[in-house]
């Protein structure tokens, strides 16, 4: 098998307009494989590191050159001469180098556009699509069901600069329907909630993942909105479409109360319970991310004993797919599936193995992008590879489309094995 013959980052432009990193690496045979990373805003605080130069004096501090020389320096010359087949070898030495628990001194971004960018020129060098050379790593039967998309039509949250303080008002398709149909869905939803909200005058502009953000009084009349656009669409609400949210609570906790606009007094945890459960009751929700805070437990035990039957109930800033994080998620019994974003722990196998302790546990898996993306469409065969149950790419629209349609392509491979 071909050796890794160079390993080369540069520094590029997310959808954000901010600096992130794209490596590429080489075989001796000349083939080649790109990979570049997403970043997110709305993060958890145990995430891995994110290395960025905090050179206020180049892209506010947001350069990435420090994490693209340790690319070239450090892990690229460790790199050559490896079997680019052997990708625990490949992360695992650049965990060597880092040597810190939670990627400080590497940096998770350059670390997983290595770790992508290996995975990538793996199935290439094997012939295999990506998705298929990415099951070889998973223990647990994939089976070859698509993941169920969730789409973000409303934004709100440090998404946004508008009114809602939850974060993504995501639909989601019925389990029955086929990939291209949930695609449809998605999509002319997305279109008919445009039209209702330009008919009210309200603002049409989108935010960060693609999604509009209106000026709406409450975060209720947001559930509102979208249930109007599901049915306007020509769709039976709470049959070919459900709603879910990432209500990403870290970002309107202040102190110990969080505070959003559907009462002007704060909620405490206890309160906000009482108010999801009303929710649930009357938007039929089948999915919650993030309803609390990542060190306010005793909301996440509330809601999991309240309404876990009803609702599948996510952690992403409580998790960070990290395996510690889920190991306390999953003895306090909060949670029912988890996020898993590559970039939160920093190598794609690292990521593999939280996805197979969760699904161990009897959880779903949500694979995510991040509000900061690329064309890069990895996590689509990535999702895939593993297993997902769903996946969050967000709107039907703009550069997140390249994720949807990577998966429509797979559907079809899917088909051919
Ligand atoms: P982020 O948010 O990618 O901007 O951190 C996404 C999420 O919370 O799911
Ligand atoms: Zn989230």
């Amino acid at each position: 098998m071909p050796k890794i013959k160079a390993v080369k980052a540069r520094e590029i432009l997310d959808s954000r307009g901010n600096p992130t990193i794209e490596t590429m690496i080489t075989l001796s045979n000349e083939m080649s494989a790109v990979s570049s990373v997403p970043s997110g805003v709305s993060k958890g605080s145990f995430e891995a590191v994110e290395l960025r130069d905090q050179d206020q004096g180049r892209f506010k501090g947001m350069g990435v050159l420090s994490a693209v020389k340790n690319v070239n320096e450090l892990i690229g010359p460790k790199l050559v001469g490896m079997d680019v087949l052997d990708q625990k070898k490949i992360d695992s030495s650049m965990m060597e180098i880092d040597g810190t628990q939670n990627k400080a001194k590497l940096g998770a971004n350059s670390m997983l556009s290595v770790s992508c960018a290996a995975v990538k020129l793996g199935a290439t060098a094997s012939s295999l699509p990506l998705f298929l050379y990415l099951k070889q790593f998973v223990q647990s039967n994939s089976g070859k069901k698509l993941p169920i998309p969730m789409f973000n039509l409303l934004e709100g949250g440090k998404h946004a600069g508008a009114s809602l303080n939850f974060q993504e008002f995501l639909l989601i398709p019925a389990s029955s329907k086929s990939y291209p149909e949930s695609l449809r869905i998605g999509s002319e939803a997305y279109q008919s909630l445009k039209q209702i909200l330009f008919d009210r005058s309200e603002s049409t502009l989108l935010a960060d993942e693609g999604g509009f953000s209106p000026n709406l009084a409450t975060n209720q009349s947001g559930l509102k909105t979208i249930r109007e656009a599901i049915e306007h669409a020509g769709f039976s609400y709470a049959y070919d479409a459900f709603i879910g949210l990432d209500v990403a609570a870290n970002s309107f906790l202040d102190g110990n109360v969080y505070k959003i606009s559907d009462r002007s007094v704060a909620y405490d945890s206890q309160d906000l319970g009482e108010f999801y459960k009303v929710l649930v009751t009357d938007y039929s929700l089948i999915y919650i991310e993030d309803p609390f805070s990542e060190n306010d437990l005793k909301g996440w035990k509330k809601i999991a004993s309240d309404l876990s039957s009803k609702v599948l109930i996510v952690g992403d800033d409580l998790t960070v797919t990290n395996p510690y994080r889920l190991q306390q998620a999953l003895e306090n019994n909060v949670v029912g599936g988890i996020i898993i974003k590559p970039n939160q722990i920093g190598t794609v196998t690292e990521a593999i193995a939280v996805s197979e302790i969760a699904k161990f546990k009897g959880l779903k898996i949500v694979v995510s992008h991040r509000g900061g993306e690329t064309m890069d469409d990895f996590i689509a065969d990535f999702a895939v590879g593993i297993g997902a149950d769903y996946v969050k790419f967000g709107a039907p629209a703009r550069e997140r489309v390249v994720k949807y349609n990577r998966l429509l392509e797979i559907e079809e491979e899917l088909k051919r094995i």
